[in-house]
């Protein structure tokens, strides 16, 4: 199976007007025949990005609910008018700090894409899982949280593999590790659909750099990545996204 390779960017809550023309200006040389690329910035800046461009936007995250008196949240349809296609669901600092259990990030899910936002689903074990050898049971029960009830919502999916060990750590996973997660995740999702499981793109995160993306994007089960740091300096961001083929 072709899977074209996306890699998004996570800004996280960092960035500014002028990160957005800095990082628009810098990608406008990539070839986008090869690789699609996405960035999650903060949701009032999705607005500032040009039109027109190839790079395609995503929120970092989005409401469980339609509309109504939720203070402070936003909706799938706000976003998606605010120029997102994609959005994070269930992100580690989402899922740790924010308390985001397994009904709300189906709910989550199921939300995006009743809306026509693509959802980038995020799972991975933290270290103390890895060490204990629990890393495919963790990686399970994450997807079949969304996945085994709904399995029709696949198709419509985008995977993030991100081990919380290697998220800001400045220690990727290994390209051995990780398509060896990648590979189990595939393999999981096969279970509920496998025509979807070999078409979905599972992009690898976690202290991904200019230096060692190219040899996991090598990697049979890695379809591009999610960069947190590394996505907001302009110059580093354009030459993994030129890693991916
Ligand atoms: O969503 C992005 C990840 O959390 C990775 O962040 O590249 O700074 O490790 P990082």
């Amino acid at each position: 199976t072709q899977r074209k390779p996306l890699v998004a960017a996570n800004w996280k809550m960092n960035g500014s007007k002028a990160l957005v023309d800095d990082m628009t200006h810098s990608l406008a040389v990539v070839d986008f025949t090869a690789v699609d690329v996405m960035i999650c910035p903060p949701a009032t800046l999705l607005p500032l990005f040009p039109q027109g461009t190839a790079i395609a936007l995503g929120g970092q995250n989005l409401s469980q609910y339609d509309a109504g008196a939720y203070t402070g949240e936003l909706s799938a349809s706000l976003l998606l008018q605010a120029g997102a296609r994609y959005v994070l669901v269930g992100h580690s600092e989402r899922r740790s700090l924010f308390s985001e259990d397994d009904d709300i990030l189906l709910a989550k899910v199921q939300q995006a894409v009743a809306t026509g936002l693509i959802p980038v689903f995020c799972v991975g074990e933290n270290l103390q899982q890895r060490q204990q050898e629990k890393t495919t049971e963790v990686l399970a029960k994450q997807l079949a949280a969304v996945y085994a009830s709904h399995p029709e919502l696949l198709a419509k999916s985008v995977i993030a593999y991100e081990p919380v060990w290697a998220i800001g750590t400045g220690e990727a996973a290994t390209p051995e590790q990780a398509q060896q997660a990648h590979a189990a995740i595939r393999q999981l999702l096969a279970r509920y659909d496998t025509v979807a499981a070999s078409k979905v793109r599972i992009l690898y995160g976690g202290s991904v750099n200019a230096s060692n993306a190219a040899a996991l994007f090598n990697e049979a089960d890695i379809d591009g990545g999610l960069v947190g740091g590394a996505s907001l300096k302009p110059a580093e961001f354009l030459e993994i996204c030129r890693s991916a083929k």
